[in-house]
């Protein structure tokens, strides 16, 4: 295997999206930033240089990270921030896991900007288990704020809440026609109204095609496979071709069975892989990003568009195809496709399901209140007293500042953390009865920083129930350091008795993020077989930042191969 090393050169420079310049923090002078190829068991060497006036940390997001957990680039949780004019060599294997996934700041908002993808192709001597694609593109999800993410982040720090719904969607960067400058409300009502028949004229379009809008040409007949990563803050995403279906073939770099679809719905943080044949008639078509909300918040209709355009199609004979876009509200849509993907068990990295379970857990996931303590006379609290705040089994993961967990956990340092994370809630009650939604004694969150231990090798199932509390919405939760099999989900509340049977221990999708339907639950199992302080969040930046997260402890195994190795050298210090 092979050893890939790279530069990434952090630094905030303008860019100018929707008309208007911005600051804006990037690797590399680009948006998104540079793309990592690999083949799987390669060495990936990155030297990161912070060049930005900003704290800085590089997450390697879905790799496992076998006994490299310091190289997992998590502000507080595994390394402290590399500050303003520091660097840090980051240095992790790429094994047991082939497909697309990504990279992206882990500090604040930062990684709004801050995101790239990492392409794993397979092991040097192998193939696809699928016939290989005729050429291969990456297609990164993303947002865009007529903002500086710095102030959205003071703004959520001081009031617990925000960021409001992004300015756009982005396309690999560029969020496309429907966005386009010269093209007024109306014009982009008419224009959105006129998706169901396609019947567009060229004065419906803005400045047709508005520069920057990423155009995937195809040639009649060939097979493309698609990457597709979410890069996305907060939204879910339903995306779609015109005229065009797409078959999934892996998912957060594990391969799937074959599943055929119209429509891709991803979370954020999620990553997956299609393919995509050139079947139709050649002509223009649009991509679209749309959002998927599961609760009434605030939320923008216009839809992100890239261009497929077959060869030979000259720009200005036609305006592209828009594809039927879902329901923001199509909640059936949205968990549907969850149940219909299955692992492909013949891969070699698939890996059975533990059968037998050491720790089970039932994790609350709400939204809640902390007494707000707003340093800014000019902010106010967003309750009165109270700020925002996210929880798991009602705790609110407080993250330390002084070292990272995962230095006070190898240097057995205490006081940084406490080893008390619950197995069960503190309260249990009907989870998404509704009449519990503003109930303000199940409000109040408890503030902490509580850790899960877990012994070396042990099997953990978690049932994550999402509840009612304050609002009932979609937690796309993230596990680092590994990948689960999920192994049912469902709407309403969780029971054994009713739900156990059907889980499905055969072939479930293997996954490092899993969306846990608003008001719903869902069930992953993992063997904790990698040592080390691994974080599990809520991949929604805007739940994140307000404490909807916590850690889990893998302790060492028997042997020295078993057991984390030393920090590196260089390693950032508080
Ligand atoms: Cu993609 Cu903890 O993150």
């Amino acid at each position: 295997a092979g050893t890939i090393e790279q530069t990434f050169l952090v630094q905030t420079q303008v860019f100018n999206r929707l008309c208007k310049d911005q600051y804006t923090t990037v690797v590399n002078g680009s948006l998104p930033g540079p793309t990592i190829y690999a083949n799987e068991g390669d060495t990936i060497i990155v030297h990161l240089i912070n060049d930005s006036p900003y704290n800085m940390s590089i997450h390697w997001h879905g790799v496992k990270q076998t006994l490299s957990c310091w190289a997992d680039g998590v502000a507080f949780i595994t390394q402290c921030p590399i500050q303003p004019g520091q660097k840090f060599v980051y240095k992790f294997k790429l094994s047991g896991q082939e497909g697309t996934l990504w990279w992206h700041a882990h500090l604040g908002f930062y990684r709004a900007t801050v995101y790239g993808a990492i392409v794993i192709y397979p092991k040097v001597g192998t193939s696809y288990p699928f016939s290989k694609p005729d050429e291969e593109q990456l297609i990164i999800l993303g947002e865009w704020w007529n903002r500086n993410v710095t102030e959205l982040q003071d703004e959520l720090d001081e009031t617990g809440v925000g960021p409001d719904s992004s300015d756009a969607n982005l396309i690999n960067g560029f969020p496309g026609d429907m966005y386009s400058c010269s093209l007024s409300s109306d014009r982009r009502r008419r224009f959105l109204k006129n998706q169901e028949n396609s019947s567009l004229e060229l004065s419906d379009v803005g400045s047709y095609p508005e520069p920057g809008t990423f155009r995937l040409k195809v040639t009649s007949g060939k097979t493309y496979l698609l990457r597709i990563i979410s890069a996305s803050l907060n939204p879910c995403i339903f995306f779609k071709i015109a005229n065009h279906n797409m078959v999934i073939v892996a998912t957060d770099a594990s391969y799937t069975n074959p599943f055929n679809t119209d429509v891709i719905i991803i979370s954020p943080g999620q990553t997956i892989d299609v393919l995509l044949t050139a079947n139709q008639p050649p002509g223009l078509y649009y991509m679209t990003t749309s959002v998927f909300v599961n609760s009434h918040v605030q939320f923008r209709d216009i839809p992100g568009t890239a261009i497929l355009e077959y060869e030979d199609v000259g720009i200005f004979q036609s305006v592209p195809k828009l594809p039927n876009i879902p329901s923001h509200y199509d909640r059936d849509l949205f968990y549907n496709s969850m149940k219909h993907l299955t692992s492909l068990v013949s891969s070699p990295f698939w890996t059975p399901v533990p059968l037998e379970v050491d720790e089970n857990m039932f994790i609350t996931i709400g939204l809640g209140f902390q007494p707000c303590n707003s340093r800014n006379p000019n902010q106010i609290c967003a309750f009165l007293e109270y700020r925002m705040a996210g929880s798991l089994s009602n705790i609110t993961f407080k993250l330390p500042t002084k070292m990272s967990i995962l230095e006070a956990h190898y240097n057995k340092v205490d006081g940084i953390y406490t080893n008390n994370f619950p197995n069960n809630p503190p309260l249990t009650f009907d989870f998404t009865d509704e009449r519990y939604m503003f109930d303000l004694e199940k409000l109040m969150t408890e503030l902490g920083t509580k850790v899960k231990r877990l012994k070396y090798n042990s099997t953990v199932e978690i049932v994550f129930q999402s509840t009612t509390l304050f609002t009932a919405e979609n937690h796309p939760m993230h596990l680092h350091g590994f990948n689960f099999h999920i192994l049912g989900h469902g709407f309403g509340n969780y029971s054994p008795l009713k739900h156990q049977e059907k889980l499905n221990l055969v072939n479930p999708v293997l996954a490092s993020t899993v969306s846990v339907p608003g008001n719903g639950w869902v069930v992953i199992r993992f063997r904790a077989n990698n040592p080390g302080v691994w974080f599990l969040h809520c991949h929604n930046e805007g739940h994140l930042a307000i404490g909807l997260a916590t850690v889990f402890i893998v302790e060492d195994g028997p042997t020295s191969s078993t057991s984390l190795p030393k920090p590196p050298e260089d390693y950032p210090r508080c």
